[in-house]
């Protein structure tokens, strides 16, 4: 398994270019198995979970290749309906292969994900959801059984604003006769950025990014050529790590315009940010930040996975901070590293007190999950001495090249291969 080397930097500078997004890139390949005609997807970046994705594609039929950030999808023969465990524990998005399958074939089987280290992750709202399309849900050996004699159109009001529960509804109502609406929906940038590639396939989809979506269904999908859109957490997390040294950082081919909250809490620790359009410039003094307090929410609140990253900021605060993490049980994974780097933090239930001290010190640590692995990267960037990073593999699934693009400005991080 590879780790990182870090030394702490005292200021960096230069552009890095933003990937495309992974968390849009995921339902978007998957989609492919709503129809049979070729898909072109661009800018898809290369992670660990896209080389998954096409695992568990060609696992089920589909001809998959990828160079250069270019995903084609083809289908030559029938398809296979069941996403096995192998592929699913190694990850959870394989779950979103149910709702295409029902849509196109009647049947989808999946082996229920488990849990990560972030939470148990249920799939109930998911199953209520094609409950309410009028399949039949059984269990089987670990994995859930779905079929459906005849789907139908329906209102379904989610009991929360699940992005995959989202995201697997819209797959599967793309192809049902009538309208359905989905109530209480996600309204991440990402289930726009899919309903947009949806469309392009001739699907009928309004609301998408607001709290209910309207689909009216149609006979067949086509084929799409379709770029996805930056990777909206890459770009918060490269805001973050920028303003936790000295410099500036243009970080290209991106914007901050889905990343307002993020904007705001980083001006108010005393960053300067300039949306440039395309682009996103941070200049920080690399002083001490000022403690910025949330609670994380659905969009358009704080996001989920960047509050480890800004946990590690506020380890150098001039101050108090609190983190209350909304979204998932246990998503503190990354306190305990930090604590070993000298971080003064305490953690009751789902909110987590930071108390700034001057400077972390270098330590062995090791990543968690991809979030909680950031979020020690940032804290190594702007510590004293060096650390070593074990599994970085969690890291590799959520961000295309990072050593590379923090080298390229100035960050001093290396991988020696484990
Ligand atoms: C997506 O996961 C993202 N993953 C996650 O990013 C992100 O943290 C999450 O949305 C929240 O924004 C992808 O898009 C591939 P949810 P998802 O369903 O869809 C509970 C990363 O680091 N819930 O919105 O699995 C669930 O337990 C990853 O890139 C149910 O109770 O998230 C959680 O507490 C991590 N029942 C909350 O809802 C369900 O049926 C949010 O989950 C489904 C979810």
């Amino acid at each position: 398994m590879d780790n990182f080397v870090i030394n702490g930097v005292k200021s960096v500078s230069g552009n890095i270019s933003i990937s495309g997004s992974k968390n849009a890139a995921l339902p978007i390949l998957i989609s492919s198995l709503l129809t049979k005609e070729k898909v072109e997807i661009e800018n898809v970046p290369k992670l660990r979970d896209i080389q998954s994705t096409l695992e568990l594609l060609n696992y089920l039929g589909k001809k998959c290749s990828f160079t250069s950030n270019k995903f084609v999808i083809s289908e030559n023969h029938s398809l296979k309906h069941h996403a096995p465990y192998d592929l699913v524990r190694k990850m959870r998005a394989s779950i979103l292969v149910a709702g295409p399958l029902l849509a196109r074939f009647k049947q989808a089987r999946f082996s229920l994900p488990g849990g990560c280290t972030i939470g148990v992750r249920p799939v109930d709202i998911h199953l209520e959801s094609f409950k309410k399309l009028g399949a039949h849900i059984s269990y089987s050996g670990g994995d859930v059984v779905i079929s459906a004699k005849h789907l139908k159109a329906a209102r379904v009001k989610l009991k929360f604003p699940s992005v995959g529960a989202t995201e697997n509804l819209m797959m599967c109502a793309v192809l049902i006769e009538g309208e359905t609406v989905i109530e209480n929906c996600a309204k991440e940038p990402e289930i726009k950025d899919f309903a947009d590639c949806l469309r392009n396939m001739g699907a009928l989809i309004e609301g998408a990014g607001s709290s209910t979506i309207k689909i009216m269904g149609v006979k067949k999908l086509t084929g799409v050529k379709y770029s996805v859109m930056p990777d909206r957490i890459e770009t918060g997390t490269f805001m973050i790590l920028s303003a936790a040294v000295q410099g500036e950082i243009n970080l290209l081919n991106t914007s901050c315009k889905n990343l307002a909250v993020v904007s705001k809490c980083l001006e108010r620790s005393g960053v300067k940010i300039k949306d440039c359009g395309n682009s996103v410039k941070i200049i920080s003094s690399g002083k001490r930040p000022k403690p910025v307090s949330f609670k994380t929410a659905p969009y358009p609140g704080f996001p989920t996975d960047l509050q480890a990253v800004w946990l590690a900021y506020m380890c150098r605060a001039k101050g108090k901070s609190a983190i209350h993490e909304s979204i998932f049980e246990n998503r503190f994974m990354h306190v305990g590293e930090l604590l070993r780097m000298g971080a003064k933090i305490t953690v009751t239930e789902d909110k987590a007190v930071i108390t700034g001290v001057d400077r972390l010190k270098g330590a062995p640590i090791m990543a968690s999950d991809i979030r909680a692995g950031a979020a020690l990267i940032v804290a190594a960037s702007a510590a004293s001495g060096k650390s070593t990073l074990r599994r970085v593999y969690h890291i590799d699934r959520g961000y295309d090249g990072i050593e590379e693009k923090m080298r390229s400005v100035g960050f001093k991080i290396i991988r020696k291969k484990g």
